[in-house]
């Protein structure tokens, strides 16, 4: 039966952080995965989430089934978190799924089921998993004009000219905030000028939130998600708590639909149905610990502060970094890394010189340049700045 099944190609962010971890170079830098990293270079559990867990240890009586869309608190929590209120709960339905790739995935499906032959706008620069799970959904994929690499901004007249090419019944995939891997944000003023675009084309945005908290805070990260759940009759979503309640593992994420009320309840049961033929029950003990934090005053602010210290931190590596190879290089052609936000910024690099970086420093970033300044503390920044030196000179 699977004689002649050939061996597929690694995704290219799994197989980089293979490579790295056979790299034995005690110097080695990792730039790969999106992952926050503390000064001391590691992912620590936050206190929040341990205290969180303790209380659940404490009092969990059972470990038997619940609802195919997971807990109603949890859902509840991370329908707040997004919307803050913007929309009323009567037009959300939303499911519980193992992190924000099974939450694309869930989407993904539910677009396949009311409308197959819909087309998926893309942004030409995506997570290297988006356009594998459109795919593998049996949808069709088609890019916009994102990145303006002349200054690391968007490309503002591209971007509105693909997105007026959009068909009634398309979907725009839009990364809430901290895109990945360019991360260059709309201004709200894009959001706005986006959601009348769709609303004349009669397209439908999906919007891929997975790093809530780490651009310009918490609320004003999702105001473009708020506005266009605000100004439309629907708009779908799929979002992760891996990066900012630091529960990779655990696999948390939410599929939303928002929808016009009379169909709350008929689109809250097709996206349970949709789990139950994928996995059944979401897991359970990643998003407890979010409602529990989200519940209890102490452990909220808690949480919120901790999350606050990771996005200054990354903030404050990007200025570094930008600092940095500004001196060793006397230029500030990679100014853009500062007025950037969230985990990645994209160097413009080829692919010789990124494995150049690889090979003879090993700064490990993905083919295209993705890098994570997340990962970054102060060796990293001065090895990636003096090796972006020697790149730049050998040009
Ligand atoms: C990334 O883009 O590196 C992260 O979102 C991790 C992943 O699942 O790809």
């Amino acid at each position: 039966m699977f004689e002649t099944l050939p061996a597929p190609k690694l995704d290219a962010i799994i197989a980089l952080m293979q490579a790295f971890a056979q790299d034995s170079r005690p110097d080695k830098v990792d730039l790969g995965v999106g992952v926050y990293r503390n000064a001391q270079g590691r992912t620590p559990v936050m206190r929040a989430v341990k205290a969180a867990e303790a209380q659940i240890l404490e009092s969990q009586d059972s470990k038997s089934y619940l609802a195919l869309a997971g807990d109603a608190a949890f859902l509840e929590g991370m329908e707040n978190l997004l919307l803050g209120g913007t929309v009323p709960g009567a037009r959300v339905a939303a499911v519980g799924t193992p992190g924000g790739t099974a939450a694309v995935r869930q989407v993904c499906e539910l677009i396949k089921l009311a409308r197959p032959e819909a087309v998926i706008w893309v942004s030409a620069q995506t997570w290297p998993n988006h356009l594998p799970l459109i795919a593998a959904t049996g949808l069709q994929a088609r890019p916009y004009r994102y990145l303006d690499s002349s200054c690391g901004g968007l490309d503002r007249a591209g971007y509105f000219e693909d997105l007026a090419q959009v068909g009634a019944g398309d979907v725009v995939l839009l990364h809430g905030c901290c895109h990945n891997p360019t991360g260059v944000d709309l201004t709200l003023q894009d959001w706005a000028e986006t959601a009348a675009l769709l609303e004349r084309r009669g397209a439908v945005p999906f919007v891929d939130m997975a790093y809530q908290g780490f651009g310009a805070g918490l609320d004003a990260d999702a105001a473009g998600l708020r506005h266009l759940a605000a100004h439309l009759p629907e708009v779908l979503v799929a979002a992760s708590c891996s990066k900012n309640f630091g529960l990779y593992r655990e696999r948390v994420g939410v599929a939303m639909a928002i929808v016009p009320e009379g169909r709350r309840a008929t689109l809250a049961a097709i996206l349970a149905g949709l789990n139950r033929t994928s996995f059944a029950f979401p897991p359970d003990h990643g998003g407890r610990i979010v409602s529990t934090i989200l519940a209890n005053s102490a452990l909220r602010q808690m949480w919120l502060s901790e999350l606050e210290e990771m996005r200054a931190r990354v903030t404050g590596n990007r200025r570094a970094l930008a600092d940095a190879i500004r001196a060793e290089t006397g230029s500030d052609s990679f100014g853009f890394i500062a007025a950037q936000q969230g985990m990645f910024s994209l160097l413009p690099l080829d692919g010789a010189e990124v494995e150049h970086l690889r090979a003879a420093h090993g700064i490990y970033i993905l083919g295209d340049g993705r890098a994570n300044m997340a990962g970054l503390n102060d060796a990293g920044i001065a090895a990636t700045a003096r090796a972006l030196g020697a790149v730049m000179r050998n040009r």
